[in-house]
């Protein structure tokens, strides 16, 4: 689907059931790389960069099969290549989560460089140190991440890591590289991302011993291997939080269902800040809008537990709505402010300075 036609304004009502998160599903797709049996996953998202993700683990030769519950079962005991080529890469920035896997289970890796993209330059330099500090050599060439042991170490080694900034898939990778890794490894300021637990756990239950699960300091003791256990993936987020958002600007009633609300903790209290009515179950969040006037807010995004950069662009819309002036800062990405300019197109009035959008 290329275009996507909305003739508004309507009003929404219901609700609607929420996907499995892919920002969870991707990483623990990558992680069934480490079990040496196969690996039952559920609540997996039918989306672009899930099938991109099984054509990259399909071409190292893992084996992929799909059951009438739409669980996916994975079976990784043979892996017959270590690459992750540019023609899948520069589709998915992602694919870099083979990576750590690779170098844990077989301590060897070739994994293209992801390319720049539309939200600024996104390097990886802090996925590659984290490997090397255990142990591997690394030379980056011709455009790919050529990862090694060197002689006479047959696993990656423990290390005491710290991160300089706090990134998800990059403590996600040192995770996964850490598992099989001979000895302890610490990742200091580590994401805490619910998507970064929710892989641990998965790790954990494939036998991983992790502590500190939630925390910034995740603490990882090596083990000689992985098997094979069912798996379901958390709810979406960001998904649960853009039909919130929807409901919010067309003035709807709308409930979400089958979510986490704990996840969404800080989004849920800027749409109260927002004018909205929003209440909680233990699996579901209904916001109504229904009478009510939009409030401008103002927002600062900022690594878990505080207010996440996907959910940006939709409160920025919602503040376009508002009336008074409402101010969005961009503080992870360098470039995210691509929809301000359609949005202007739209005829909404929005000033960007610095990393900052001011909407009134
Ligand atoms: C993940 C999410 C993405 C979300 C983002 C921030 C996935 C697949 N994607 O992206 O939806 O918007 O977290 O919550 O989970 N950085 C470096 N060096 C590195 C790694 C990162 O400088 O080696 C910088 C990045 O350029 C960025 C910041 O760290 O400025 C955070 O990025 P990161 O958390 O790594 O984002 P992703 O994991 O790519």
């Amino acid at each position: 689907m290329d275009k996507l036609l909305i003739k508004g304004p309507a009003k929404l009502s219901g609700s609607v059931e929420i996907s499995g998160s892919k920002n969870a599903a991707l990483p623990i797709l990558m992680a069934t790389l480490l079990a040496e049996e196969p690996v039952k996953l559920s609540n997996v998202p039918h989306l672009m960069d899930v099938t991109t993700t099984l054509h990259l683990l399909g071409s190292m030769g893992v084996g992929i099969m799909f059951d009438d519950q739409r669980q996916i079962e994975i079976d990784a005991s043979v892996v017959s290549n270590l690459e992750a080529p540019y023609e899948l890469v520069k589709t998915m920035r992602a694919s870099i989560l083979v990576l750590g896997p690779l170098m844990s289970r077989f301590g060897q890796a070739r994994v293209s460089l992801p390319g720049g993209c539309a939200i600024g330059s996104r390097p990886v330099n802090l996925h590659i140190e984290g490997i090397k500090q255990m142990g591997a050599i690394i030379d980056v060439a011709d455009g790919y991440i050529n990862a090694r042991l060197p002689e006479g170490l047959s696993r990656l080694q423990g290390a005491d890591i710290t991160m300089e900034m706090v990134t998800v898939t990059g403590t996600e990778n040192l995770l996964m590289a850490a598992v099989l890794a001979e000895g302890t490894t610490t990742l200091r300021n580590a994401a805490q991302e619910p998507e970064v637990t929710d892989l641990a756990q998965f790790l954990v239950k494939m036998g991983a011993q992790i502590s500190g699960i939630g925390t910034d300091t995740l603490v990882i003791t090596g083990v000689q291997r992985l098997l094979g256990v069912c798996y379901s993936v958390i709810p979406d987020r960001i998904e649960a939080g853009t039909y919130l958002a929807a409901a919010a600007v067309t003035g709807s009633k709308v409930t979400v269902k089958k979510v986490e609300p704990q996840h969404l903790k800080a989004v849920v209290e800027k749409f109260r800040e927002a004018g909205a009515d929003v209440s909680c179950t233990a699996d579901s969040i209904t916001l109504d809008m229904q009478g009510r006037t939009l409030k401008p807010v103002s927002i600062v995004t900022d690594p878990y537990p505080l207010f996440p950069t996907d959910m940006q662009a939709q409160f920025l819309v919602m503040n376009t709505l508002a009336e008074g002036q409402g101010e969005v800062t961009e503080t992870i990405f360098e470039n995210r402010f691509m929809h301000v300019n359609e949005l202007m197109r739209m005829g909404a009035n929005i000033e960007i300075k610095g990393n900052t959008a001011i909407s009134s």
